[in-house]
């Protein structure tokens, strides 16, 4: 073979391992194109892992662009308010692989009924950080497969009334874990007793002083389920006795050793498991101030109806005074009348003549 044409083929060589190259790269940049025209503006979309964040969204705005690839996604801050059926309702098909949804910090108020129906494969749901007032009692109807539900700081305070009419937990038989954090409870809501499949539960960072009698006997029928309680204002006295028996005994607290009690002060900061049974003693301390508070009333009102007595007395008093005035003044003048006798320099003088 000449020299020449061996040099002619390494080139062709080269040229089309260059062309194939080349044409891998445009594909390549093809794909990525075709990622970031799917990607809304103001989202960040990483297709590998099938996430797409979106901060301050209008909701509406960018649903039709969302990459129907999305495993999850999180729309942080925006102003949804109402969360209903056509929230999610696209005309491109439906969010098929979407199984996590965080849509925190958006002002949601209210969730209507169905208002997850189109997201059929969602398993984890986060609403952390709204204003919810009303849940309706068919929200999670098509919802059934979800398995953890968020509502940290998650409803209007200070009433926490869909906690109360809990008719829209009905659906949720296949919840795993629900986190309740920081929404100023001071027990824990009968509704996670109706969660058959419940198996942890975070109510941490409220307003628990202890737990009464009836909610340790319903948590020690759910076997299943595991509590976070920790950080809560435990109050460490008699009354939180069955809790501690409970916390000792029961492997269900999954954070008992960080527990702390708040109150009373000389207890204010130890470890509520450090202490012993010895320990939880009810002080005076609340009926001594409550009664100084009662003292401090009844002065009060005595000190009103004296001053009420004097001012309607008034005419009286002022007669009364003068009538005083008068008398003393008789009194005074009498006795200055003595005084002037008994200073008189004549009868002294007689009086040490003697
Ligand atoms: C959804 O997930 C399935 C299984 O992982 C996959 O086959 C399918 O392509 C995904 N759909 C879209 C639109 O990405
Ligand atoms: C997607 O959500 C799941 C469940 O919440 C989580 O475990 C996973 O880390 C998330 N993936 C990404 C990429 O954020
Ligand atoms: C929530 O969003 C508002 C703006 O809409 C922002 O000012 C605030 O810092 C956010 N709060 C949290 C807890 O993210
Ligand atoms: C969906 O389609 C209807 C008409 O079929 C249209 O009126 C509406 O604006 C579309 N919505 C979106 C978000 O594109
Ligand atoms: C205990 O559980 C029952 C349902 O099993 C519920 O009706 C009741 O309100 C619960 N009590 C408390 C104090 O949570
Ligand atoms: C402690 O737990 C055991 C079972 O784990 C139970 O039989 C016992 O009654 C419990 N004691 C108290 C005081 O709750
Ligand atoms: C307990 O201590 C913390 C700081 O350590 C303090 O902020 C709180 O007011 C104390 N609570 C009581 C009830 O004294």
């Amino acid at each position: 073979m000449p020299p020449g044409h061996r040099h002619s083929h390494g080139n062709t060589e080269a040229l089309l391992t260059r062309g194939r190259l080349g044409c891998l790269l445009l594909l390549k940049l093809l794909m990525l194109a075709n990622v970031s025209v799917s990607c809304p503006s103001k989202c960040r979309c990483v297709a590998d892992v099938g996430l797409v964040q979106c901060g301050f969204p209008a909701l509406q705005e960018i649903l039709e662009d969302i990459p129907q690839w999305v495993q999850n996604l999180s729309l942080i801050g925006g102003d949804v308010n109402v969360l209903r059926p056509e929230t999610f309702q696209r005309n491109s098909s439906q969010l098929g692989n979407l199984t996590t949804l965080i849509l925190i910090n958006s002002s949601i108020q209210a969730i209507e009924a169905l208002a997850f129906q189109e997201l059929p494969s969602l398993t984890t749901l986060d609403l952390s950080f709204n204003r919810l007032a009303t849940i309706a009692n068919d929200a999670f109807d098509r919802a059934g497969q979800l398995e953890v539900l968020k509502l940290n700081q998650a409803f209007q305070a200070p009433a926490v009334k869909p906690l109360i009419n809990p008719q829209w937990t009905k659906h949720l038989g296949n919840l795993h874990q629900l986190e309740l954090a920081g929404n100023a409870l001071q027990s824990i809501p009968s509704l996670v007793f109706h969660l058959e499949n419940l198996e942890k539960l975070n109510i941490g960072n409220n307003a628990m002083k202890r737990m009464d009698e009836e909610t340790i006997l319903n948590l020690s029928f759910k076997k299943k389920l595991g509590v976070y309680l920790s950080p809560n204002p435990f109050a460490c006295d008699c009354r939180m006795t069955k809790m501690f028996l409970w916390l000792r005994n029961s492997s269900q607290s999954l954070d008992a050793q960080s527990l702390k009690c708040y109150a009373p002060s000389s207890l204010n900061g130890t470890d509520v498991m450090a202490l012993k049974l010895e320990d939880f003693k009810c002080t005076n301390e609340d009926l001594e101030t409550a009664s100084y508070v009662f003292f401090g009333i009844v002065l009060a009102l005595i000190g009103v109806i004296f001053l009420m007595v004097l001012y309607l007395n008034r005419k009286g008093m002022k007669r009364w005074l003068n009538n005083i005035r008068e008398a003393c003044r008789d009194q005074m003048e009498g006795y200055h009348y003595r005084y002037e006798q008994d200073s008189d320099p004549r009868r002294s003088n007689a009086s040490t003549g003697i």
